[in-house]
């Protein structure tokens, strides 16, 4: 197989370096994608180093296997959310989390992600999941439509949008991107620059792929697996993820024991912040537009 799509990792430097790599270290990749930033890791590690890349795309670790020949990377097909289940506890020396999707996933047709392309309607990171988008807008209430609209992409216009897709379904199934990309143009005009179904198929796909819930799950895992004084590096791009984030880095630091007492969860705290919020620069916004939305975020586990 070939794979024609390039991703470009975002903030690279700035990624390799937040992880402080030691040469024999063990570092996890929870997002592997096409391989940039797990690149970069092994370009710093020594023979006895070792990376171990999770993604939930099985083309991506196809990719991997095909493309990565080195002994030490080693590869996990899985959602990030069970990397405590897949690896022991304090074993890790760095881990990075990259969220959302890669380059390939959205300009591949067949893949369902892009209003762009007209392809069946899937959305699935995970092709081995059962539940594809066409196959949830076929039975879902058209509130729950619209609530998944509003809540995970703030579309104001979920409940107009919801009502057109059920009028829409119940004279034809809605299959394709182009079938959902329509029924949102109905209803919904152009403001700007911005296509008016951006943020419908948003909203479907991390719905979809449950990917705020899986985020907060991983960020635990991610703590219990870490040594001491090992690094977790997280880049995200959307407003949500940013707020999961940043919550999760407040109630895990110094000098909230109390709240996280009022909340029963752990009086010690378990990470501590290194340096602020860092943002691409504008030559690299203007060379992967991509990432124009990207924070990178580091904390250190201190227990
Ligand atoms: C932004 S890309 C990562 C790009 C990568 N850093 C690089 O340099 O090539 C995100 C990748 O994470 C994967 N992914 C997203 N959510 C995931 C999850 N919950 N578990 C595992 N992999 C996930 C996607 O399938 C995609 O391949």
């Amino acid at each position: 197989m070939t794979y024609q799509y390039k991703h470009e990792a975002v903030m690279f430097e700035e990624t390799i370096e937040a992880l402080s790599i030691k040469s024999e270290g063990t570092y996890v990749d929870a997002t592997f994608g096409r391989g940039g930033h797990t690149r970069g890791i092994l370009g710093q590690l020594g023979q006895d180093g070792q990376v171990i890349a999770f993604d939930r795309d099985q083309t991506a670790i196809e990719y991997a296997r095909s493309e990565i020949m080195d002994h030490r990377l080693h590869l996990i097909h899985a959602n990030y959310e069970s990397i405590s289940k897949k690896m022991d506890k304090a074993s890790a020396d760095g881990v990075l989390v990259d969220c959302g999707l890669s380059s390939p996933q959205l300009d591949e047709a067949g893949r369902g992600f892009s209003f762009l392309k007209d392809a069946p309607l899937d959305m699935r990171m995970d092709q081995t999941q059962p539940l594809t988008a066409a196959g949830w807008l076929k039975n879902a209430q058209e509130e729950e439509i619209a609530n998944v609209l509003y809540l995970n992409a703030d579309e104001r216009r979920s409940r107009r949008i919801a009502k057109a897709i059920c009028e829409a379904r119940s004279q034809s199934e809605i299959l394709t991107t182009k079938q959902l990309s329509d029924v949102v143009q109905s209803v919904v005009r152009r403001e700007g620059k911005t296509h008016p179904a951006t943020k419908t198929f948003q909203a479907i796909r991390v719905f979809i792929n449950d990917e705020f819930g899986s985020l907060e799950r991983f960020l635990e895992g991610a703590l219990d697996v870490l040594k001491p004084g090992g690094r977790l590096v997280m880049i995200s791009f959307h407003s949500t993820e940013h707020k999961i984030i940043k919550r999760f880095i407040q109630m895990n630091r110094p000098g909230n024991e109390d709240l996280k007492r009022g909340l029963q969860t752990l009086a010690v705290p378990r990470v501590k912040r290194i340096g602020r919020v860092i943002k691409p620069s504008l030559q690299e916004i203007r060379f992967n537009t991509r990432s124009r939305s990207a924070q990178l975020r580091i904390v250190e586990k201190i227990a």
